[in-house]
């Protein structure tokens, strides 16, 4: 991320499914016939993005009919989707190096299963959790989002997954917690960027959020994308997702979340604190300090068609979150 890569898209083939994690064990994870029906549900959505309006109706199922007012709350949008081919082969997840085709080369190294969950600090239900446990109280659901990472491009992605306050409910973080912390696997074996002595990072990869932003319903944990099991390059087995903040912050391949009273330390912010703030909105009035964040590029793009367009605040989700900072001067908390 502190290096801006210039322009050219990957245009590889989509990656083939042998290249993705077991369907029957996320199937398995959910506990139940949900994240299988979901699955194929997702697949239906049509290219425009807009989801079919034949739900099928057993349990996990979308509920279609709610379209309109999904897409007033921001959970849905009528942009084009970004082609899987684009979302699965430009990535940014440094565990497997900086380059944005690193990832789609490396990260199958990565086991995914079994893969669990340690839950601690302010919570009354502390512990290590399976991913299966995790996931069996909850149905999936699709949400259609922009990610607009910080380095000034975006894409349009269609996820699976839940809430991320229906996870947090789960666990009853006590009076105390006001925020949220979430650590990434921390495997050198497996991660090649976090053997490499060039990282700058200091692993593991570690976000946060307040807790009325982690509560906020546009506030997501993803599980899959496209209707398909999450890529390991897009931060399999489940990531967060926070659309109106820079991509950072929506930590991939989580296995520690962590309840504090206080203000945690984020792996970008420590390496970069006057770079990159704790909040992290996206905001095209304050730049980052080497490039203007007034527009983006929304991929796919090339040099004849840069596709660039204005960036909106908190990414065209102010309707919906700008009451959260209400009253900060958000040049001062970027
Ligand atoms: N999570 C981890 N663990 N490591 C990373 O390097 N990169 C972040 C975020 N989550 C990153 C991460 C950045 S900078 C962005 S823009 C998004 O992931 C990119 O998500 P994508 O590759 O699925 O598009």
């Amino acid at each position: 991320m502190l290096v801006q890569r210039s322009a050219d898209i990957l245009s590889s083939e989509i990656t083939s499914e042998s290249a993705y994690l077991n369907r029957r064990q996320l199937m398995g994870a959910a506990g139940s016939l949900a994240l299988g029906a979901m699955l194929s549900s997702c697949a239906e959505a049509d290219s425009t993005g807009k989801p079919e309006t034949s739900g099928s109706s057993h349990a996990g199922a979308l509920d279609y009919s709610s379209a309109e007012k999904q897409s007033q709350s921001g959970f849905y949008t009528d942009e084009a989707k970004t082609p899987y081919k684009d979302i699965t082969a430009y990535n940014n997840f440094y565990e497997f190096g900086t380059d944005k085709s690193d990832p789609r080369k490396y990260a199958d190294k990565m086991v995914v299963d079994p893969w669990s969950i340690t839950i601690e600090g302010e919570v009354s239900k502390p512990g290590t959790y399976t991913l299966e446990d995790i996931l069996k109280p909850h149905d999936l659901e699709e949400r259609i989002y922009r990610l607009r990472c910080v380095e000034a491009w975006s894409m349009v992605i269609p996820w699976v997954g839940l809430p991320l306050s229906d996870l947090i409910k789960q666990f009853e973080p006590t009076s105390r917690a006001k925020y949220v912390s979430f650590e990434t696997l921390y495997r050198p074996e497996e991660m090649r960027g976090q053997r490499s002595r060039l990282s700058t990072i200091s692993w593991p990869y570690t976000e946060g959020l307040r807790m009325d932003e982690a509560m906020h319903p546009l506030s997501f944990l993803a599980v899959g994308l496209y209707g398909k099991l999450m890529p390991n390059q897009n931060g399999a087995p489940i990531r967060l997702v926070i659309p109106w903040k820079y991509g950072f912050k929506s930590i991939k391949s989580i296995v520690k979340i962590r309840f504090t009273e206080q203000l945690p330390s984020t792996s970008w912010n420590k390496l970069a604190p006057k770079e990159y703030g704790f909040y992290s909105n996206v905001n095209p009035s304050v730049d980052h300090p080497r490039w203007s964040q007034a527009s983006e590029r929304r991929l796919p793009s090339s040099l004849l068609n840069p596709r660039r367009i204005k960036t909106l605040p908190f990414n065209g989700y102010a309707n919906q979150v700008a009451g959260l900072y209400k009253g900060m001067d958000l040049r001062r908390y970027f």
